[in-house]
């Protein structure tokens, strides 16, 4: 049986205080995680033996970190104020290109190449900024999401940008073929490419002056600081992109900067840990309270999952601990009247990471918060109905959900930037724990290989039973 939060925060007098840090005006509040002080600190101080902040400073100075592809991670460098003018270019197309009287600009990408720039587009929004250029998304092969995604554009007001690290993905490809197709004549004044592989942009057939190239060792997931934010460039200035990566930046230099472990992505990293493998919850639900966040779970999907979703080690020997948390979520109030019956009573339930907003006067905006409180609160304490309630038992809740709670001061870039930032150090932690490369992502590959053999294969091919009929009916 679990400690509970409740006896912690009776025994622990500081709890509150220790397990609560502030990082450029946001707060991070864990002491309703179920670590005791003690496991906390006993956690940081092997953590600390095993060398965790010479890897993470191995990371941020772009040694190799990933090893299955012989690369470093450079994401943090690409925010780093020490590198600024190696954006310089990008800073100046953004502005030709919204100089030259392109009223939309159409970002097609998937994975990396699409959630963060979705993400930052709901943010930049919701904090008021001006567009000076409208700004889509097309990141599928539904012909109805094409459609959507250009309907009522004119071509020669339009711009594509196809942002794919590899050049070779299949769904932004098909839908660079729609948007030349729908281009016709204008093709080489209008299709950008955001790559590393320019090369192939250039054999596909966009203009090698519209071809902008970023560095192999940033990683599709980590890839949001780099050239890939082209199109938000476009559409909203360079200005709050670079407080975008300001924010990130002021979070990596805390963690960098952190000698006794106790910053936000270390007690992140170390809390999911403790829940998947000490109490088996394997579940981690993202809870916003900000509308400009609602696609934040989705963007952390990728980011953890595809990071930290892994059967082996650096040594390729079979993990035995639990690596990675299932990462789900959605934005607050609506997740309470949809699966929070279950986060509360369910017998297992999950831990959960609520993340709310500093709130204005706004009705609206303060009720925000204070649901968020309230359910952060009673996650962690649950409820006793009267004994004298018929219905004590079916109301009851029983508490001991552990939750971390993350206050912004704003919806902003800049929080955006540390918050994603804090993220991404505690993924890399909880990878350097398990002692698993965050940075490859090879279980992916199987399924886009099937799916050119499938697309290749006649019905008769030599499939199991089951996708043989599959076929069968879909081409039938
Ligand atoms: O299939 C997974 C993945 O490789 C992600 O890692 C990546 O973000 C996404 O596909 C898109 O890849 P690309 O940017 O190369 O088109």
């Amino acid at each position: 049986m679990a400690i509970s939060i409740e006896s912690l925060f009776d025994t622990e007098p500081s709890r509150n205080n220790a397990l609560t840090v502030n990082v450029s005006a946001l707060l991070f509040d864990f002491s309703k995680q179920v670590m005791s002080q003690q496991d906390v600190r006993s956690a940081q101080t092997k953590l600390a033996a095993n060398g965790v902040r010479a890897a993470f400073a191995r990371l941020a100075f772009g040694e190799i970190v990933n090893p299955t592809e012989g690369r470093a991670a450079t994401h943090m460098r690409e925010r780093d104020p020490a590198f600024a003018s190696q954006h310089d270019p990008l800073r100046a197309l953004a502005d030709r290109i919204a100089a030259r009287g392109i009223q939309t600009i159409v970002n097609v990408g998937i994975g990396g190449s699409d959630l963060g720039l979705r993400l930052a587009d709901d943010v930049f929004h919701a904090s008021g900024l001006a567009q000076r250029v409208a700004l889509r998304f097309c990141t599928g092969l539904d012909p109805v999401e094409w459609q959507q995604a250009i309907s009522g554009l004119d071509p020669n007001t339009t711009a594509f940008v196809l942002a794919s690290k590899s050049f070779s993905t299949l769904e932004t490809l098909t839908t660079g073929d729609r948007a030349k197709a729908w281009l016709g004549s204008l093709l080489n004044n209008h299709i950008y490419a955001v790559t590393s592989s320019p090369a192939k942009a250039i054999a596909y057939g966009v203009a090698a002056q519209n071809v902008v190239a970023f560095d192999e060792s940033v990683g599709g997931r980590y890839s949001l600081w780099s050239a890939v934010n082209l199109p938000l460039r476009v559409a909203y200035g360079n200005t709050p992109v670079e407080a975008l990566l300001q924010g990130a930046h002021a979070m990596d230099q805390a963690v960098l900067d952190d000698e006794h472990l106790s910053s936000p992505p270390f007690l992140a990293g170390l809390t999911r840990q403790f829940n998947r493998n000490t109490l088996k919850i394997t579940n981690n639900v993202i809870v916003p309270y900000a509308w400009g966040l609602r696609r934040l779970a989705e963007y952390l999907q990728q980011l953890v999952m595809e990071s930290n979703g892994k059967r082996v080690k650096l040594t390729e020997e079979t993990i035995q601990t639990d690596p990675c948390s299932a990462f789900w979520g959605t934005v607050g109030t609506a997740a309470q009247h949809a699966y929070f019956q279950w986060l509360h009573q369910h017998p297992v339930g999950a831990a959960v990471e609520i993340i709310a907003v500093k709130p204005n006067n706004d009705v609206g905006s303060k009720a925000l918060f204070e649901n968020a409180v309230a359910q952060s609160r009673a996650l962690a304490f649950g409820f006793e109905a009267e004994t004298s309630d018929p219905l004590a038992q079916h109301k009851r809740t029983m508490g001991n959900r552990p939750n971390t709670f993350i206050g912004l001061p704003d919806v902003s870039p800049r929080s955006l930037g540390a918050l994603l930032a804090h993220y991404e150090a505690s993924v890399f932690i909880e990878a350097f724990i398990n002692d698993i490369n965050p940075f490859d992502q090879y279980g992916v590959e199987y399924g886009k290989l099937l799916a050119k053999q499938v697309s290749a294969a006649p019905n008769s091919s030599d499939f199991d039973a089951s996708t043989k009929q599959l076929l069968a009916w879909g081409r039938g």
